[in-house]
């Protein structure tokens, strides 16, 4: 077989271990997540602004009446943990669950990360890697700016970019759900633009310089950023409500830089889709049937 080049509107990619290139129109991606709705793919608008600035903010994604059972859950889950059944204290329990296969986090981890030939509609092609509960009040929050020049690192470091025309990846990626209202400065997240593809070291000297980005969004947005964005945590600054946030990664099928597993109880009370996130970390045959 002599493979074809002829496809000069489609981007290139080589089958894994075979001898040809991949037809990205066909590459069997979930359409449903595991609680049924229909997926939702990131615009052109959106799937740019990610690729140059390295993160993307999507403001107002879920209902306020969700947010309200989230914010609530969380506030057990930070407080009173033992009200709590122990498989149950986690930022992927109760009505979080469902935020681990959002519809836009399923779409977005479809363009960006998941696995060609370890894709399905019963089976997702990305790992979630990592999840975390945080709540920072008035002051709390350390500068503590990392990571970058993610086009430029080695394999197996997870902290990577890659990009050819008309497709990109990003290795470990970050969801940040704010269940809380941030404003502009505020507190959210700080990022450096294009950071992840940079082959220079940010020349950032501390919070104040204009190279940092960051954003404001009402309760209920989602913010995404690949991992080998330069970026920090930045002290809250409000006195009348505290951050609260769901920090979770993803990343390929096939490689993880989190020491973490979900309690077993919980993973094992998910619909059998959902339990495809958390599936074991290769690629051989690493594609879950139906059940
Ligand atoms: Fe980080």
């Amino acid at each position: 077989m002599v493979p074809s080049n002829d496809s000069p509107s489609h981007p290139l990619l080589f089958e894994q271990s075979r001898h040809g290139f991949i037809d990205v129109e066909t590459i069997n991606l979930p359409r449903r997540t595991a609680s049924g709705e229909p997926v939702t793919d990131p615009t052109l608008e959106q799937k740019y602004l990610f690729d140059t600035q390295g993160w993307l903010l999507v403001p107002g994604l879920l209902q306020a009446d969700e947010v309200d059972e989230m914010r609530e859950y969380c506030r057990r889950l930070h407080h009173e943990p033992e009200s709590l059944p122990e498989a149950q204290r986690s930022a992927i329990a109760g009505p979080l669950e469902r935020l681990t296969d959002h519809p836009f986090i399923v779409g977005f981890m479809n363009e960006f990360l998941a696995h060609p030939d370890l894709t399905s509609q019963d089976c997702y092609g990305f790992r979630m890697e990592s999840t975390s509960l945080c709540v920072r009040r008035e002051g709390e929050g350390i500068y503590v700016p990392h990571n970058g020049s993610g086009l430029w690192r080695m394999p197996g470091d997870s902290h990577h970019y890659r990009c050819v025309p008309g497709k990109a990846r990003s290795g470990l990626t970050c969801a940040v759900w704010e269940l809380n209202e941030v404003e502009h400065d505020g507190g959210g997240t700080l990022l450096i633009n294009g950071s992840h593809k940079s082959p220079f070291l940010p020349p950032v000297y501390g919070r104040n310089s204009p190279l940092w980005s960051t954003y404001a969004c009402p309760a209920g947005s989602l913010l995404l950023f690949c991992e080998g964005t330069t970026h920090s945590t930045s002290t809250w600054q409000s006195a009348e409500r505290d951050r609260i946030a769901i920090f979770s990664r993803y990343n390929y099928v096939n490689s993880k830089w989190h020491k973490w597993q979900p309690h077993p109880d919980l993973l094992a009370a998910m619909p059998p889709k959902r339990q495809t996130l958390f599936r074991p970390v290769h690629v051989e045959g690493n594609l879950v049937e139906a059940i």
